[in-house]
């Protein structure tokens, strides 16, 4: 049996937005206050799987331990670290290189979404993300890992890698890790375009809101959100085909901690006039004072870098000796 321990991790690839807030960052929070030992991760060899400009990732590596930070992770209750400082995870990473199969990175829906119709000209780190993923993960044989709807399948990828490892070395070594997606922001989608999941990446900064927009800007992209011209109805089931008006209603809930059929029956029959405005109050409520001490954390980076140096020393302390013991078990 495997002591629980919960392990997850956001690319700086950008600022950080409500749907990394809404759909981990505030799940991290819960586990650590539930005092489940947490490891949490800036995962910077995941961000350059496409281009970053070297300057861009530097001040976003900072911009996610910061918003981690002032979210409510403590580095003295949790683990909190930037990737490419714990030189294990890439080499565990190309371990499991050798354990996935062709066939299962094959049918990543995330690389074929994320490539489009240029598959041979994306990165071949984009290509075997999930197996980097996977090695992040197993690397502290974490047992649970809290994240948003769009990494279901690579934590099932990262299952199917622990099962043939265990299996070809005729071991029990790597936990049969346990996705946590649950509340209803699992999957918080774009504002402009209610097929397409809220992104760091995204075209247009209207689609998302970022956790450092300030009140002005929250009112607005909500104002501006795409929505039908219909009020709200009185259960979640009236919205089973709209999509937009279903988002706003889950990030309401997810804000406020109730569920969507609580405030669905609080806003039944309200117009967008009414709902939006709340909503966007909302938001500011409870993103104003995260993006203030994000603010006040990123004007002192060096005190950002030594936090993160301390979150390296601890991970490593867990991931040498299983990265050992991983050798070992292959032969070497
Ligand atoms: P992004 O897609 O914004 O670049 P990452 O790939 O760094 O985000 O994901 C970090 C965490 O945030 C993951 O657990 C992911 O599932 C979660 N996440 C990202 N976007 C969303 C979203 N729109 N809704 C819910 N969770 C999300
Ligand atoms: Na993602």
């Amino acid at each position: 049996a495997f002591t629980p321990r919960i392990f997850s991790g956001i690319k700086p690839s950008g600022g950080l937005t409500l749907g990394n807030y809404l759909g981990a960052i505030q799940k991290f929070v819960a586990a650590q206050e539930a005092g489940t030992e947490s490891i949490f991760c800036v995962v910077d060899l995941h961000a350059i799987t496409v281009w970053q400009d070297p300057e861009d990732l530097r001040n976003a590596t900072r911009e996610v331990a910061a918003g981690y930070i002032a979210s409510g992770i403590d580095p003295t209750k949790s683990i909190l670290f930037n990737q490419s400082q714990v030189h294990e995870h890439a080499e565990l990473a190309w371990i499991f290189n050798c354990v996935a199969r062709v066939g299962w990175m094959n049918r990543m829906t995330q690389f074929k979404e994320k490539a489009g119709k240029n598959a041979e000209k994306q990165s071949l780190g984009l290509y075997a993300y999930p197996s980097l993923m996977a090695a992040d993960i197993l690397l502290y044989h974490a047992t649970h890992v809290p994240v948003g709807e769009d990494q279901k399948q690579h934590v099932e990828l990262t299952r199917d890698i622990a099962a043939k490892f265990n299996h070809d070395y005729k071991v029990d070594f790597f936990p049969i890790t346990e996705p946590v997606i649950e509340g209803p922001a699992v999957r918080v989608m774009n504002l402009r375009d209610g097929s397409k999941k809220m992104s760091k990446s995204g075209e247009s900064d209207m689609e998302r809101i970022n956790m450092l927009d300030d009140a002005d800007k929250i009112a607005k992209k909500f104002k501006k959100a795409k929505t039908d011209p219909e009020p709200l109805p009185d259960t979640m089931d009236g919205l089973a085909d709209r999509p937009e008006a279903r988002n706003l209603v889950n990030i309401y809930a997810s804000l406020s901690g109730q569920s969507s059929d609580a405030v669905i029956a609080e806003y039944a029959g309200a117009g967008w006039g009414k709902f939006k405005p709340a909503l966007a109050d909302l938001a500011v409520d409870k993103l104003a004072p995260i993006s203030e001490e994000m603010r006040r954390l990123m004007d002192d980076p060096s005190e950002i870098d030594k936090i993160l140096a301390h979150g390296a020393e601890q991970a490593r302390a867990i991931a040498a000796p299983i990265l050992k013991r991983t050798y070992e078990i292959v032969g070497m």
